[in-house]
């Protein structure tokens, strides 16, 4: 019931004199007039310093952003900048990426299940590095090394360390019963390591895990760290990947470690484990998402009097699916009264064609919430819009970073005329 969390809100969040939240210096009702809503709107300055964050605990060159999070050129670019390299999971990422003028030598490409067109795009781009998944996709890389590609990649092997990550199923990859990497428990991922060795279609230089998504608990990073180094040893190989996965606060009763803290778990747990590799970490979410909020307006109220009061605003599922899929919860409020009390309990949802198109499920707002209202919710950084969909052809919304007073429009909201650019008939 009570007023938002501060800690929810980007760094340079404030108030202007007229009591609206600012974000990177620049007041909200003027940022939803000039850009419309739904509007993600990112402090730039609260990103780089996630970033340096990193990299000063991890090392120069050691943190690869997991771009799934969150990608646009701008994205792409300041990740660059700011020395991370980048992880890119599919063709369309790295296709991205490289529209940024990263080169391909930074980027890192995942995935469960890579196209032989896929890997033969980043081969030729020069990735530099492939983490490789499955014994089909080996047999694919030696396919296209005997057909004359190359040069030959450096790759490691992504291992699944049966570990559970303590986060939502959907989103838990260590445990044994999953679609990701090599079992480490019935002797896949020494067997990918042999044959990547022996193998002239690939140069071996190291083994990835990645234990899963929004952890919260030190314990089970911790553990995975304790697996993998054991493996680490007797494989004996330069690199060694411990993934993403750090959870971060999206409601004011959850609590999260820091960048620095997650770093010290995991380079602590290597050094006293002997771990002769250099440690490398693939951070997205934990980047991203307390550096954004989303700006929607009330549309519509409608109270159904000893039931509960539904809040409509001009987005949904479509650009904040994770409510949808996980159960995930979220605060809200008002962009001219972020600290306000909150003594109204509703229902946020969206304009989509669906019951389950909720935003927030339970959600205390202040008693004058009235239609016309900018409603923010914070912690969208991540997994909100590069997970957005046209679903109901609705158009999606514009992305700004906002830095020392100015706003740059980085993504621009979807036209009409976008919905139909892939249509032919
Ligand atoms: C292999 C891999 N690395 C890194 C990440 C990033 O995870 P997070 O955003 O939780 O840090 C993911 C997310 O799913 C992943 O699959």
């Amino acid at each position: 019931m009570s007023a938002v969390a501060r800690r929810l809100l980007p760094e340079s969040a404030a108030l202007a004199d007229d009591g609206w939240l600012t974000i990177g210096g620049c007041h909200l009702g003027a940022l939803v007039e000039e850009f419309g809503t739904p509007l993600f709107v990112y402090d730039e300055d609260h990103l780089r310093g996630r970033c340096r964050e990193a990299v000063a605990a991890f090392g120069a060159g050691r943190v690869i952003y997991a771009t799934k999070a969150f990608l646009c050129r701008a994205m792409a670019r300041l990740a660059y900048e700011e020395g991370l390299l980048l992880d890119v999971s599919t063709g369309g990422e790295l296709h991205v990426a490289l529209a940024a003028g990263v080169p391909a030598s930074a980027c890192v490409l995942h995935g469960n299940n890579k196209s032989e067109e896929e890997l033969r795009f980043a081969i030729e781009a020069g990735i530099g590095r492939i983490i490789v998944d499955s014994f089909d996709e080996l047999d694919r890389l030696e396919h296209l090394h005997q057909a004359g590609l190359g040069p030959v990649p450096d790759v490691l092997i992504r291992v699944t360390p049966g570990v559970h990550a303590h986060t939502h199923e959907f989103i838990s990859t260590g445990q044994d019963d999953s679609k990701f990497g090599f079992n480490l428990g019935n002797g896949d991922a020494a067997r990918a390591v042999a044959r990547a060795a022996a193998s002239e279609a690939v140069n071996l230089v190291g083994t990835h895990c990645h234990i899963g998504s929004n952890v919260f608990r030190a314990d089970s990073f911790a553990r995975a760290a304790e697996v993998m180094a054991a493996f680490a040893a007797e494989v004996d190989l330069p690199q060694l990947v411990l993934g993403g996965g750090l959870g971060v606060a999206y409601t004011s009763d959850e609590e999260a470690p820091s960048i620095s803290t997650w770093a010290s778990v995991l380079l602590d747990a290597c050094r006293a484990l002997g771990v002769r590799a250099d440690v490398y970490v693939e951070p997205g979410r934990s980047i991203v998402a307390d550096a954004a909020v989303t700006a929607y307006t009330v549309g519509t109220i409608k109270d159904i009097p000893g039931v509960r009061t539904y809040v409509a605003v001009d987005g949904g599922m479509s650009d904040n699916p994770r409510p949808v899929l996980y159960g995930s919860g979220y605060e809200a409020l008002l962009a001219r009264a972020p600290f306000a009390e909150r003594t109204r309990r509703v229902r946020v949802v969206g304009k989509h064609c669906e019951s389950g198109d909720v935003l927030l499920n339970e959600a205390d707002v202040p008693a004058d919430l009235a239609v016309g209202d900018v409603l923010v919710t914070p912690v969208t950084g991540a997994y909100g819009q590069s997970m957005g969909s046209n679903y109901n052809r609705i158009r999606r919304p514009a992305v700004v970073f906002t830095s020392g007073g100015s706003a740059r429009l980085v993504v621009r909201r979807e036209t009409f005329d976008d919905l139909l650019a892939t249509d032919v008939g």
